[in-house]
């Protein structure tokens, strides 16, 4: 594993600086019931909406918010707008990955000048809360980010979207922020979508795993991480690698038809609390077995928690030369094999849990067999 220092902008200009995630996308088959699967399961307070009673013909938007996260899910009102046929092709599935900026013209400009495929070019939104500039280039697969400059806009989500009429009462569960948003490409295609992130974007390669580092008896992957400037987006990418039988990202593309978004990543308060509480929700997550837990702490050392109660949870355990880290990871959340949740604490670990890939690949193979997909 290669570990390089993250350079700080000082003294490099950051041609796409960014401020953060701004919001995540679905195109989903059935927004109003994945919106009450939100707001019930994870506590996602709904806070605005858009469709047709805001004088929107062609879709349906809900805007979720937890902690500094935002969710979009948007359906299609009729079989004909490109929302439908996206959503026959992947199923439920990431559309955009939006990225908060202070100048959503430049963010095009300077990406579309090194490259970028553009899908909007700046354009300007408003109603009575102000206005907003918006543009968007293409990434891997039918992934699109947006850029968004809202520093003028204080309405409830975006131009065109009213607070919702009503609105159920949620308790939260402690998500704090998108950590980081992991993209599946096609074999063979890591390296250009890392350079991509590295020319287009500006980004920097964090970290590299190839398949001597994640690998089973019967499939293994490759992996590079991306970060920008100040570290607020990381993106890794994942690429099949061969193994014995089909692998996860392979098990992924063949559903999706395609790269996609594969895994959002949360940072919470209390991973104990969280997953406890998600898990009397019904939320399901993957299996890990007891014997990961009987020599994990000759691994990581000392943890202030209690190792007992991450097992009974089935919560994962990785350390680095800057700290340690907890994460879990949900099963997928529609019914292909695509689009998952992995829930994450750092205790100043700054890596993505290299150390719990083979049991936890381990626990994804033992899913993929149960689906016939192995
Ligand atoms: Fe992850």
């Amino acid at each position: 594993m290669e570990l390089e220092t993250l350079e700080t902008t000082t003294t490099t200009t950051d041609f796409l600086p960014l401020n953060g995630t701004d919001h995540i996308e679905f195109y989903v088959g059935n927004a109003k019931q994945s919106a009450y699967y939100y707001q019930s399961a994870w506590g996602y307070k709904f806070v605005a909406y858009s469709g047709p009673e805001t004088g929107v013909r062609d879709r349906a938007s809900y805007v979720l918010e937890q902690g500094k996260i935002r969710l979009v899910l948007t359906t299609a009102i009729n079989p004909e707008s490109e929302i439908a046929k996206h959503h026959v092709l992947h199923g439920d599935g990431v559309r955009f990955l939006s990225l908060w900026v202070d100048d959503a013209t430049k963010s095009f400009e300077e990406t579309v000048k090194r490259g970028a495929k553009p899908y909007m070019e700046p354009t300007r939104f408003e109603d009575e809360n102000g206005y907003v500039i918006i543009s968007a280039i293409h990434t891997y697969g039918d992934t699109i980010h947006k850029f968004v400059e809202r520093s003028n806009y204080n309405g409830p989500f975006l131009p065109g979207f009213a607070k919702p009429a009503y609105a159920m009462d949620v308790t939260p569960v402690g998500l704090k922020y998108v950590d980081h948003c992991v993209g599946n490409v096609e074999l063979g295609q890591m390296d250009n979508w890392v350079k991509f992130y590295e020319d287009v974007m500006g980004f920097k390669l964090l970290l590299t795993f190839d398949d001597k580092d994640i690998s089973t008896e019967y499939s293994a992957l490759m992996s590079k991480v991306v970060s920008n400037g100040n570290g607020y987006v990381k993106f890794p990418i994942n690429e099949p690698a061969a193994g014995k039988k089909k692998s996860q990202i392979e098990e992924y593309i063949e559903f999706y038809k395609g790269s996609g978004v594969q895994h959002i990543a949360v940072e919470v308060h209390d991973i104990l609390e969280t997953v406890a509480e998600l898990r009397r929700r019904g939320i399901e997550f993957l299996y890990v077995p007891d014997t990961y837990y009987e020599d994990v702490l000759d691994r990581v050392g000392h943890i202030n928690e209690d190792i007992k109660a991450l097992q009974a949870l089935n919560i994962l355990i990785d350390r680095d030369e800057e700290g340690y880290l907890l994460q879990i990871f949900t099963k997928p959340v529609e019914d292909r094999p695509t689009v998952f949740y992995e829930i994450i604490q750092r205790h100043g670990a700054k890596s993505f849990g290299k150390g719990n890939f083979k049991a936890l690949f381990e626990s994804i193979e033992r899913e993929q067999a149960v689906r016939g997909n192995l």
